[in-house]
């Protein structure tokens, strides 16, 4: 009775390992055994200090990048927003997108939010404005996590901030400056109207300081000066506005390219010849400022990078890793001409 009972013990096992499902291999590497001769090294002298651990090297892969954007107010933003979530792909990094809707303290409740993310272990934020950010900075620091700033600076606190990557505001606005004395060369008068960014924006204030320290010393007169918030219908209201009051004006410099094709509409509707009758320079050259210059209706496009995401994240990981960086990492920009021959096929060669 018993013999059988064992029999059928051993031969129900068996059927039971044949049965199993396959379970794909793990592709492990086995650990190299020690050879048996290896003497364990001497422990160290009871005099020299512990060995600390060696810091862990981080790589993409544990990276989650907290990243605080300003909002979606034109063609210069989407290709920036579009680059932080492209590159964060191809890196293989984890990145939680924060849409601030231009709002500054909906940007600052995000900034809030991930410091208290456990997750999230370096914070990018592209600032609204230049003020509002000692606290949040000082919070960050004190949770470890390192602050980059992209695209745009901000006043002060600079051993609070890893680094900024983005452009040099004030010489896009002097080589604006620079171009409209250009074109204005001769002109008898050189009244100037300016569409500004968002009030407070490190862009908006810089590029206005920038223009003018060129622009004034061929005697031009800025005559009129207001925000239109980076937006085609704010530029376009504003530039009506003025005409209103005055046609007396020989150029519009445009802080970006979609405050430019708002003034470029509100001329053509009061019967001006935009980029002829008054000459129109705008900054980012965007895909559709070179439209506009191969319409012939804008001059001159100043560029601002907005493809900064393979910096910033060199500079995320390079910060994980504990290395100091400069705290300022300038982008690489041109100007471009509407009556460049090779116009066209630069167009055509644009990323944005
Ligand atoms: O910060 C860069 C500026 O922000 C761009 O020039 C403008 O188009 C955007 O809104």
């Amino acid at each position: 009775m018993f013999k059988k009972l064992a029999f059928l013990i051993v031969f129900a096992s068996l059927v039971l390992v044949a049965c199993q499902p396959a379970v794909p291999p793990a592709t492990e590497v086995p650990p190299v055994a020690p050879a048996a001769t290896e003497v364990p090294p001497a422990a160290p002298a009871a005099t020299e200090p512990p060995v600390a651990p060696p810091a862990k090297v981080y790589t993409y892969r544990d990276m989650t990048v907290g990243f605080l954007q300003t909002g979606s107010e034109g063609g210069w933003r989407a290709a920036n927003s579009a680059s932080f979530k492209e590159t964060s792909g191809q890196l293989g990094l984890k990145l939680k997108f924060y849409d601030s809707q231009n709002d500054l303290a909906k940007q600052v409740a995000g900034f809030q939010q991930f410091i208290q993310d456990p997750e999230v272990n370096v914070i990018v934020m592209s600032p609204l404005e230049v003020t509002g950010w000692e606290q949040v900075l000082k919070d960050a620091k004190a949770a470890g996590k390192p602050v980059i700033l992209s695209d745009r600076r901000i006043d002060g606190f600079e051993d609070l901030y890893v680094t900024f990557i983005g452009a040099d505001f004030v010489e896009e606005g002097r080589k604006a400056g620079t171009e409209m004395c250009k074109m204005l060369e001769g002109s008898a008068n050189k009244n100037v109207w300016e569409l500004v960014g968002n009030v407070g924006a490190a862009p908006a204030i810089d590029r206005g300081t920038g223009f003018r320290e060129t622009a004034t010393e061929c005697g031009i007169v800025v005559t009129n000066s207001q925000t239109a918030n980076w937006s085609i219908k704010e530029g376009k209201e504003v530039t009506e506005a003025w005409l209103k009051e005055s046609k007396d004006v020989q150029g519009i410099f445009g802080q970006n390219d979609e405050m430019a094709f708002g003034a470029i509409e509100a001329l053509k509707e009061a019967g001006l010849v935009p980029a002829v009758d008054v000459k129109i320079i705008s900054v980012d050259a965007t895909a559709g400022a070179f439209q506009a210059m191969l319409d012939g209706t804008l001059n001159v496009t100043v560029e601002c990078n907005p493809l900064l995401a393979p910096q910033v994240y060199e500079a995320a990981l390079a910060a994980l890793n504990g290395e100091t960086l400069p705290k300022w990492i300038p982008s690489q920009e041109g100007v471009f001409y509407f009556d460049d021959p090779n116009l066209k096929e630069i167009a055509a060669g644009r990323k944005y």
